[in-house]
């Protein structure tokens, strides 16, 4: 059966990015894995999961030796993102640290980039030196990660901080804290959600519940986790995958529709939360 085009999330600028990308976290670390990683990641954008997260954090720059060497000669089929380090955060310091990042990247501009979490440098800084970025072509659009409600009002209210575009942060079944405040918050402000370790770096794989919904569908448990975040309006997810075949059945999740019987079970087993939760992060 010929695989469905994929949805797409739209960004406050009117850009619009897939509901899937590649995460690329622990990618690119381990010359033994090197092949079957390049090929993962290629084999993604082919199937049209072309938003591909990384960031100058991730193996202290191997993965985004790794993604460059994935998108080489194709790096206008991607949606680039990568992120600066809080201790980099400073202005002088971020624009080095994003010329650092397209280098490893191999390219000349990244698509959205990241404040990776919340760090001591004033956000006003930071969203100068991403300003400059964007003025100079390094980058088309930033936003934020791990950024809470009350980060996010700061971030609001700080000049300039109106152009940000997404917030990356932890949300699966087992970390639905957002869903009493920020992801409301976030809507309100036209903010899509970037959903970060969507299947709990595999720790929900196992769970019975997830499991009997999945088979009720002859999916896989791993698509269960990543069809139920993905149900949600306004949030996208960037799911790792090492190898061709993960990659491959993340894909396939896309076309995934879980029931409201499906929605009630996982509900039970997975409760929403009743108040507010502090952001949690991985
Ligand atoms: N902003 C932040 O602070 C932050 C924090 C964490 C993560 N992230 C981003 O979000 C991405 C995803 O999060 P994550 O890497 O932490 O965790 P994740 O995507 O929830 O899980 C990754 C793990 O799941 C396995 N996996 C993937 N697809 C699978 C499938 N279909 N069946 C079985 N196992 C499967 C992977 O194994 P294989 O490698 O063997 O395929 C890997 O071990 C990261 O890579 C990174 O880009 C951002």
């Amino acid at each position: 059966m010929p695989m469905e085009s994929i949805p797409m999330v739209r960004l406050p600028a009117g850009e619009s990015i897939p509901v899937m990308g590649l995460g690329t976290w622990h990618l690119g670390e381990s010359p033994a894995r090197r092949a079957s990683e390049l090929a993962a990641l290629r084999l993604g954008i082919d199937h049209g999961l072309t938003l591909i997260d990384t960031a100058e954090m991730y193996g202290d720059g191997a993965a985004e030796a790794l993604v460059g060497e994935a998108i080489a000669g194709r790096r206008d089929e991607v949606f680039l993102v990568s992120k600066v380090l809080p201790s980099h955060a400073t202005y002088a310091g971020t624009i080095e640290a994003c010329r650092q990042s397209v280098r490893r990247l191999g390219t000349e501009r990244l698509d959205l980039y990241l404040l990776h979490w919340r760090g001591q440098v004033p956000l006003e800084e930071t969203v100068r030196a991403f300003e400059e970025l964007v003025r100079l072509g390094t980058i088309r659009y930033w936003g934020v990660s791990n950024f809470d409600v009350r980060d996010m009002a700061e971030l609001l209210s700080v000049p300039g901080g109106e152009a940000v575009q997404t917030d990356q942060v932890l949300y699966n079944l087992t970390r639905r804290g957002i869903e009493y405040d920020l992801l409301r918050t976030l809507r309100a402000h036209g903010l899509p959600v970037m959903a970060y370790s969507p299947i709990e770096q595999g720790r929900l794989l196992r769970h019975p519940m997830i499991t009997a919904v999945a088979n009720g569908h002859d999916a896989t448990p791993a698509q269960v986790a990543l069809a139920w975040v993905m149900a949600r309006d306004g949030v996208n997810v960037i799911p790792r995958a090492g190898t061709r075949e993960h990659v491959l059945e993340n894909r396939a999740a896309v076309d995934l529709r879980l029931t409201e019987q499906d929605l009630r079970m996982l509900d039970e087993a997975f409760p929403p939360p009743r108040g507010p939760r502090p952001l949690e992060m991985l």
